[in-house]
């Protein structure tokens, strides 16, 4: 019997999910249940469930009407309600951890506890503050160099940093009288110095099969300025690696995926099942550990999915069967370039109800994945978030660059995109701040 595959959320990222899965060998028929309809994630499912992803019931009764045989878990929001909980008690295998095990991405001071406990290395200096008591000594210990966040999930607003946000020692506590009178609990960290990257695995709960390191780009504009966002695009390299990182680089975060995995699972008494995305900062004194996810990322899922060799259904069986030792998990060697085109204003005051057009034909190394796109009387409409994604495959960098560029190019006049994104110049930016960093002469 093929499988019946629920993919919940409705993102590019979920876009790229139902891709991958219909690429598969097995031909599973997909389905989607989300918050809002996507055209594109639709062109591709035979069911699509409109309602909330945060609410179990409504998530169960959709799968168990539609005989889902297999689920996964696109956003973090559901996996910290508990969602997986719910279809695993339903008796539906979910790719995606059970809202214990999501605590390495639902609260800072549990995952940097579970690296200090477990003795992972990768931690900066932290302390976790129930209250304002002890504030202003730990502010005035790291002066202008600390960080700010909220204890729980906050849709990535809940992070403030010295020198960005925090400009002098009253912000930083006006920040943390601000969270504490929500009533929040938050974590004062060491502002870590370095380039950004992310290294995302495949976990069983045993095994965890490594995916191609990311960098995503969260500021709007190029240069890495302007706020932050939910990610204006991302890159990889042929090799698996990112030219700003050494082999050792990546070989520390793989292994720390792995300690943490394994440090998880023995800690909440059950497997972690689904994707362990760690989120890094290359230092000069190697590598540390900025925040977990438990999930893809987006826009890095949108990379590591297109380039996936492998079916993505036997990589989801293993996950969720504990058997992922067995299954051979491979990428294309190649580059591979993203951009997100978004909407003049975006992310502040974003321009909303303005017409995507779809180019007639597109290279065969390019994929477009939409995201904050409706169909309305046969038209696609954005809806004010990131529009739609490129994805640029290529033999170099420099060759994925471009044929993304050329592709995301064509949405001008009321949209945008970073134009430096995988450049040579960008990357030749990047490798001399961490030569500098690690003080290297220059070669
Ligand atoms: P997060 O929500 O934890 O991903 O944090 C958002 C952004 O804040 C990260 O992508 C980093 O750019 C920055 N950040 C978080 N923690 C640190 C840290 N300890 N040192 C420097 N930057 C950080
Ligand atoms: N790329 C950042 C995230 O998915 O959280």
């Amino acid at each position: 019997m093929s499988e019946r595959i629920l993919i919940v959320g409705s993102g590019a990222r979920e876009h790229a999910i139902a891709a991958a899965f219909a690429r598969s060998p097995q031909k599973p028929a997909l389905l989607c249940f989300s918050t809002s309809m996507n055209p594109g994630i639709d062109a591709l499912c035979t069911h699509y469930g409109l309602g909330s992803i945060t609410d179990p019931p409504t998530v169960t009764d959709f799968a168990i009407t539609h005989d889902v045989t297999l689920a996964m878990i696109g956003p973090e929001a559901p996996l910290a309600a508990g969602i997986a909980d719910a279809l695993w008690h339903a008796g539906i295998p979910t790719v995606g951890p059970t809202q214990t095990l999501a605590r390495i991405e639902s609260s800072k001071s549990y995952t940097r506890d579970l690296l200090d406990r477990s003795g992972i290395p990768g931690n900066p200096f932290f302390r976790r503050f129930p209250s304002l008591e002890g504030v202003a000594e730990t502010v005035a210990q790291w002066p202008g160099r600390h960080v700010i966040k909220d204890d729980g999930l906050a849709g990535g607003k809940g992070v403030k940093v010295c020198g960005d946000h925090l400009l002098t020692p009253a912000d930083s506590l006006a920040f943390c009288r601000e969270l504490a009178a929500a009533g929040h609990a938050f974590v004062i960290e060491e502002k870590l110095e370095g380039e950004e990257f992310s290294l995302l695995s495949f976990s069983d709960g045993r095994t965890l099969r490594h995916m191609p390191a990311v960098q995503d780009h969260k500021r709007v504009y190029d240069g890495d300025r302007g706020p932050n966002t939910g990610g204006m695009g991302s890159y990889t390299a042929p090799d698996g690696g990112l030219p700003f990182l050494t082999a050792a680089d990546v070989a520390a975060a793989r292994t720390i995926n792995e300690q943490v995995a394994a440090a998880l699972s023995s800690d909440c008494g059950a497997p972690y099942r689904g994707i362990l995305y760690g989120g890094f900062m290359a230092t000069a004194s190697g590598v540390k550990l900025i925040e977990y996810n438990a999930r893809f990322g987006d826009p890095e899922a949108l990379n590591l999915l297109t380039l996936l060799e492998t079916d993505l259904v036997a990589i989801c069986r293993g996950m969720v069967d504990g058997t992922l030792h067995t299954v051979d998990v491979r990428f294309a060697p190649q580059a591979s370039v993203c951009k997100y085109v978004v909407p003049e204003g975006y992310p502040n005051a974003p321009r909303c109800g303005e017409r995507v057009a779809l180019p007639a034909r597109l290279p065969p190394e390019v994929s477009l994945y939409l995201s904050a796109v409706d169909q309305r009387e046969g038209l696609l409409i954005a809806t004010g978030s990131r529009t739609l994604a490129a994805v640029a495959t290529g033999a170099t960098l420099a060759d994925a660059e471009q044929r993304c560029e050329q592709v995301v190019a064509e949405w001008s006049g009321h949209w945008f995109h970073r134009g430096d994104i995988g450049t040579a110049a960008a990357i030749a930016r990047k490798v001399e701040h961490m030569r500098q960093l690690r003080g290297e002469a220059r070669p």
